[in-house]
C-alpha cells in the first residue's frame, strides 16, 4: 500500500521552476498553474458558465497556486478572491498577484473551506472550485456556506473526479487516496446535497475523459523529467506519485470512477 505522497506542496513551492512548469505544459498545453483534471477547454469555458463581467466579485475555492484566478482577472477584468488550505498556494498567488499589478483585485487567502468562511452573506457574484471538494469534509456545510455568501442568482461551478462508478478495490482506494484527505461519492449524491442547500442545478457534465487524459499526460510527461523531479522531490515521492496518476488513468478509463461538472444557480 503507498505511503502518503505529496503533491501539492511540491507543485507550489517549485511553482516557478522550469522542470516544473514544462511538465504542466506538456500535461494542459497552457500552463495555468494546474493541479487538477481541468482542461484548456474547460478552463476557458468556465467563465462562460459563470458569467463573469468586469463587475463580478469571484470566490474561487480551493485555488492551489493561484494562476487561474489571475487569468480570470486578466481576461474578464472581474475580481477574485482565491481561498486555499495550503498556505504554499496561497504565497504564490499573492507573490503572482503582485508581479502581474493585479493586487487590487485579486488577493489570495489562507482558509479551510470546511469551516464557516469569513465572507458576508450575498458577497460574490460567482463561486467555482475545481477540483476541489472531494477534499472537504462536511459537503452539506460547505454547500450551505457558498450559498449563503452568494448573490441571489449567482452561479456555482464545481467538478468532483471521484464519483464511484464500478469497483474498486482497497489497494486502488489507497492509491487514489495517497496524496490527501478524499470523500468518494456515489452517483447522484451531489445533485441532492445541492439541491437541499437551496440551490437550482443547471447542468451536470460527465467529464471523465478530461481525467483519463490528464493523468496520462501528467505522468508521461514527469516520467520525461525523472531525474529533475527526483532531485527536487525525492524518489519515494516521484515513485508515488507516479503510481497515483496510473492508477486515475486506469479508474477513469475504465469507468470505475467518474469526474463530472456541476454547474448550480443560487435560487430567488
Ligand atoms: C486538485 S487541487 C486543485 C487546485 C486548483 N483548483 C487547480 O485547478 O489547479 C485541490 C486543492 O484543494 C485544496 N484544498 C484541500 N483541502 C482544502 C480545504 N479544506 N480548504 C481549502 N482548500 C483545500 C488543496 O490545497 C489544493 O490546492
Amino acid at each position: 500500500m503507498p505511503e502518503k505522497v505529496d503533491l501539492y506542496d511540491s507543485a507550489y513551492s517549485h511553482y516557478e521552476a522550469d522542470v516544473y512548469r514544462e511538465v504542466r505544459i506538456a500535461t494542459y498545453g497552457e500552463d495555468l498553474g494546474q493541479t487538477s483534471w481541468v482542461t484548456n477547454e474547460e478552463s476557458g469555458e468556465i467563465p462562460r458558465i459563470l458569467r463573469l463581467t468586469p463587475a463580478c466579485r469571484v470566490l474561487e475555492i480551493g485555488c492551489g497556486s493561484g494562476r487561474y484566478a489571475l487569468q480570470l482577472a486578466e481576461t474578464f477584468g472581474c475580481s477574485v478572491i482565491g481561498v486555499d488550505i495550503n498556505e504554499l498556494g496561497i504565497r504564490n498567488g499573492n507573490h503572482l498577484a503582485r508581479v502581474r499589478n493585479l493586487s487590487d483585485r485579486v488577493t489570495f487567502e489562507h482558509c479551510d473551506v470546511s469551516q464557516k468562511l469569513l465572507f458576508a452573506d450575498a458577497s460574490f457574484d460567482a463561486a467555482f472550485a475545481n477540483d476541489v471538494m472531494c477534499h472537504i469534509s462536511g459537503r452539506p456545510a460547505v454547500f450551505q456556506e457558498v450559498f449563503r455568501i452568494l448573490k441571489p442568482s449567482a452561479r456555482f461551478v464545481y467538478s468532483d473526479a471521484l464519483i464511484i462508478g464500478g469497483i474498486v478495490s482497497h489497494e486502488e482506494i489507497a492509491s487514489r487516496s495517497s496524496i490527501g484527505y478524499y470523500l468518494f461519492s456515489p452517483p447522484g449524491h451531489n445533485e441532492e446535497l445541492l439541491q437541499r442547500a437551496g440551490f437550482r442545478l443547471i447542468e451536470v457534465r460527465d467529464t471523465t475523459d478530461h481525467a483519463t487524459g490528464i493523468a496520462r499526460r501528467w505522468r508521461d510527461a514527469r516520467e520525461q523529467n525523472r531525474e529533475a523531479l527526483i532531485a527536487s522531490e525525492s524518489e519515494a515521492n516521484f515513485v508515488g506519485l507516479q503510481q497515483f496518476l496510473s492508477c486515475v488513468q486506469s479508474l477513469t478509463s475504465e469507468r470505475r470512477l467518474l469526474r463530472f461538472l456541476y454547474t448550480a444557480q443560487k435560487r430567488g
